[in-house]
């Protein structure tokens, strides 16, 4: 797993070619504010390659945080992972090793057809009841998301997965009142919390696509503040001292800014309602900004009001850098398959993140 030593060892190699702040706090130890995703691409050799390749030169360069899901391309990313993981010349005690479940995942091609391929793999063997799922497609049982917890730890080789997400759960508000959500949610979180405790996962977070950036009265909007007294309750009920909700992941880019300007939580000391990062940020969770660059998008042109306020040589450093540059967030992900992009996207490191004052002009 990452360690303190084997992550404050990996900056050191560094020294200051970063731009301070580079390198923060994350879990027992530190982590890159650029983060490599695996999301993206056709589910083929080709891709699996240009995956590896890209991997192994972020780890080489200075991204000691990887984020992958178990159902990215039928678990050819977790698989391509794992192989950079073991090949490449950094321990993995310096890499922060990010897994989501949540999704069915298919295993290296889609089958002809994926309901019988969910009834005889998950709902005949007793880890699915068909009332579990979402979209036939979603469920975050308990039985279902250790055995995935398992399936990724192999694709990924690692003992311990150091962030494992519960993975968007407001895809469950599809069947389900939101109540029965958050119950659900605890009842992850007390695996994971017995997951933790035998060292299978370091901590876990809860990645979203809708649900923490939406306003409250939007059919996917979940609660930060309820989410963190479910993990709070499913400590308390797995004897734990402390709950291991570190983090939560949310889409955040120069056009997907609602995390910052949505106030949808209530601030668990002023009772004010506030956006997800101001909430993140007083109660100690890391928040993991996802599609930094908008799935591709901002890597061409970012809008010339904003573009103007942002630093960095490109394009899409300029986009990597808002990401990283909001209060609030921990590390940026940027899903990058192509090796060509990984020392550009790197380099974004090299600028000093804007400060607060510059963060807020973006949005004058
Ligand atoms: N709900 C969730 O949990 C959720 C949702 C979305 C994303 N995520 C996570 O967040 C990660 C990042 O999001 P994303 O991959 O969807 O989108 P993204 O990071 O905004 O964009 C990725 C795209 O940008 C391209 N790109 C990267 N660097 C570039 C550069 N320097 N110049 C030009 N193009 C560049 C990539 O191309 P190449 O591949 O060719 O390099 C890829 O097509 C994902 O990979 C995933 O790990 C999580």
């Amino acid at each position: 797993m990452a360690t303190s030593q084997g992550t404050w060892g990996y900056r050191e190699r560094f020294g200051d070619a970063f731009a301070r702040t580079y390198f923060r706090r994350f879990g027992p130890g530190v982590t890159s504010s650029i983060g490599l995703g695996t999301y993206l691409g056709e589910s083929t050799p080709e891709r699996d390659e240009r995956y590896r390749e890209s991997l192994t030169e972020a780890l080489a360069a200075g991204i000691n945080h990887v984020d992958t899901a178990i159902n990215y391309r039928y678990q050819r990313s977790e698989r391509a992972v794992g192989d950079a993981l073991a090949a490449a010349d950094v321990d993995r005690e310096a890499v922060v090793v990010a897994t989501k479940g949540g999704f069915v995942p298919f295993d290296g091609t889609r089958p002809d057809d994926p309901g019988a391929y969910v009834r005889e793999e998950f709902v005949r063997p007793g880890l699915l009841d068909v009332d579990d799922l979402a979209h036939g497609s979603h469920a975050i049982a308990p039985a279902f998301l250790s055995e995935l917890v398992d399936r990724s730890r192999s694709n990924l080789g690692v003992d311990t997965i150091d962030c494992y997400y519960v993975h968007n759960p407001e895809t469950q508000l599809a069947v389900r009142d939101r109540d029965a959500v958050y119950d659900r949610l605890e009842a992850a979180f007390e695996e994971l919390e017995r997951r933790r405790r035998a060292g299978d996962v370091g901590g876990y977070g809860v990645a979203t696509w809708d649900a923490f950036r939406v306003p409250r009265d939007h059919d996917a909007y979940l609660s930060l503040r309820e989410v963190v007294a479910r993990a709070d309750a499913a400590a308390e009920t797995a004897g734990a001292a402390e709950s291991g909700l570190e983090a939560i992941q949310l889409p955040f880019s120069v056009t997907m800014a609602d995390a910052f300007t949505v106030a949808a939580h209530r601030h668990p000391e002023s009772g004010d309602d506030v956006s997800a990062l101001e909430y993140a940020q007083a109660t100690g969770l890391d928040v993991v900004a996802s599609a930094t660059l908008a799935q591709g998008e901002l890597a061409s042109s970012i809008p010339a009001a904003v573009d103007a306020e942002l630093v960095g040589e490109t394009a899409a450093q300029r986009a990597i850098n808002f990401a990283r540059s909001a209060p609030g967030v921990t590390t940026a992900l940027v899903g990058t398959s192509s090796p060509a992009h990984v020392p550009e996207n790197i380099a974004a490191g090299t600028f000093e993140p804007l400060g607060a004052r510059a963060f807020d002009a973006v949005f004058e």
